[in-house]
């Protein structure tokens, strides 16, 4: 019988793979090294037709699949690395955090477990970092995850179960008496609406509050709707608080909301995905106060701490009731020498594995570690000041001109603003400036996205970029002034 060679992955040639890979490596940092002169443009026909092709049953070869990559994929990438870009609340990552991103993958680690492996120690000092930075109490504990959205799930489940008066975990939320409603302003996330929906409460659980003229959910208008809920025999039991809302930027006030959620005996969860780190810098840290009061906090990390996407993190106060949430019903047979080792050695309730939904853990805390530890949280102070400091310049640039206006204070790093000249009605500006938002797509899709503010079409930056420069917000400005002169010509307001 003829012998077969057994097979791998592993190259045969290694010297050519790594050749390839010093390729890749210096492509990419040319790459970025000049992200900013890079055109932006969406994917033609022909990159298009290229990225969707039948599987070969041979395979194509690492060299031309890396020649597709850059000639069909990397020019057509989404805009948000650009020192331009403002458009939802875009990251841009770091030269630094792609490398850290390919040692994570180098070392394909599964495992992030104290009294494990390397990785739970790495992972476990993030969390008393992220904890630290934000002012949260030292007694917390918290877990990584793939975002905001995550982040602000983990927080909820962790909530539920704490808060709901059967035992969820075992019955499930089919034997609630009562239904469970839960509190957010109108400003609040849909990430959190998908979240209590996934977590089986039904989105008519959840209750908008309406917010005030800075955007800030408005007290009275939600101790009204516990009163009421409470009268049509629902059970209250979390109020989640706004630290950077994601159209505006807004904070509600979280000392506030922590009293109700104290009075009324509630779960106070607070989505800071971005704002909360208002709390390292110099003039905006007063935004976030309260927030060392929440039971839970999702924050991220690949915003406004500029690192590789995905990476979130919830926090939680009680890490007992956020252990129960996430810890298996019966211990696995088949992982049992493991589990029985990081019970004897290790921290459970520090182990990642138990606190969020993944089994398997991707080391998603060695780019929080290295870029944190390399550049230090003063590097980072000082980029969060940046970008506040620019939209206190892009605020003045707008109020400042007589044909633009603010929609919105600008409290923290969003900036709200359309362009409108005399004479033209609601109707009219929001025609118009949907034009302008339309042309500005045109050249790099979402520099600024747009949104509604207290029901007008808005223009809105969010800066969360450290590549962006003071000139960037003039370029913006002259920019939403020209395509607005010429669509008052063009368009037929
Ligand atoms: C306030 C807020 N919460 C949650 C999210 C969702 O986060 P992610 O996109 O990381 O899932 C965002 C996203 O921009 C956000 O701004």
């Amino acid at each position: 019988m003829a012998v077969t060679k057994e097979k791998t992955l592993d190259p045969d040639d290694w010297r050519a793979m790594r050749t390839l890979g010093h390729r890749m490596l210096d492509d990419m940092m040319n790459y970025l090294e000049t992200i900013k002169s890079r055109p932006f443009s969406f994917p033609p026909m022909e990159a298009i037709q290229n990225i969707c092709v039948p599987l070969t049953r041979e395979g194509e070869g690492e060299e031309k699949v890396y020649e597709l990559f850059k000639q069909h994929v990397l020019p057509y990438t989404a805009g948000n690395n650009r020192p331009r870009f403002w458009g939802g609340v875009g990251g841009t990552g770091s030269p630094y955090g792609m490398l850290a991103e390919m040692l994570r993958a180098g070392t394909n680690n599964a495992i992030e477990a104290v009294g494990l492996d390397s990785a739970g120690y790495v992972h476990k000092q993030v969390i008393e970092w992220v904890k630290e930075m934000l002012d949260y109490p030292k007694e917390a504990g918290g877990v990584l995850v793939s975002g905001g959205s995550e982040a602000n799930f983990t927080g909820l489940a962790v909530a539920r179960n704490a808060r709901a008066e059967v035992d969820v975990k075992s019955k499930g939320v089919q034997e609630v008496p009562h239904r469970m409603t839960i509190y957010v302003s109108d400003g609040g996330h849909h990430c959190l609406e998908r979240s209590v929906e996934l977590l089986g409460l039904g989105n008519e659980s959840l209750r908008w509050i309406p917010s005030d003229d800075d955007h800030k959910i408005k007290l009275d208008a939600l101790k009204m709707a516990i009163r009421e809920d409470k009268e049509h025999g629902c059970y209250p039991f979390c109020i989640i608080g706004n630290a950077g809302s994601v159209d505006t930027g807004a904070f509600d006030d979280l000392n506030a909301l922590a009293d109700i959620a104290a009075k009324e005996k509630m779960w106070f969860h607070v989505d800071g995905v971005f704002g909360c780190w208002v709390k390292i810098s110099k003039t905006h840290r007063h935004l976030a106060d309260g927030i060392e009061r929440a039971d839970s906090l999702a924050v991220d990390l690949h915003k406004w701490m500029y690192m590789p996407y995905g990476l979130g993190c919830t926090l939680v106060k009680d890490r007992l009731a956020h252990f129960g949430t996430f810890a298996y019903g019966h211990e696995a047979q088949y992982l049992k020498a493991g589990i029985d080792l990081i019970k004897a050695e290790g921290d459970p309730l520090s182990n990642p594995h138990y606190l969020a939904l993944p089994l398997s853990r991707s080391f998603l805390s060695l780019k929080a570690y290295m870029t944190l530890r390399a550049y230090g949280r003063d590097r980072y102070t000082d980029l969060i000041q940046q970008n506040l400091n620019q939209a206190i310049y892009l605020g003045e640039l707008v109020k400042k001109d007589p044909d633009m206006e603010l929609l919105a204070p600008v409290a923290s790093n969003v900036v709200c603003f359309r362009y409108r000249p005399k004479g033209l009605d609601e109707a009219q500006l929001d025609k118009l400036n949907k034009t302008i938002a339309d042309e500005i797509n045109k050249i790099l899709f979402w520099m600024v996205s747009d949104t509604k503010v207290k029901g007008k079409f808005t223009l809105r930056a969010a800066i969360v970029n450290h590549r962006s420069r003071k000139e960037d917000f003039d370029y913006l400005h002259s920019l939403v002034k020209e395509l607005g002169e010429k669509a008052l010509k063009d368009v037929k307001i």
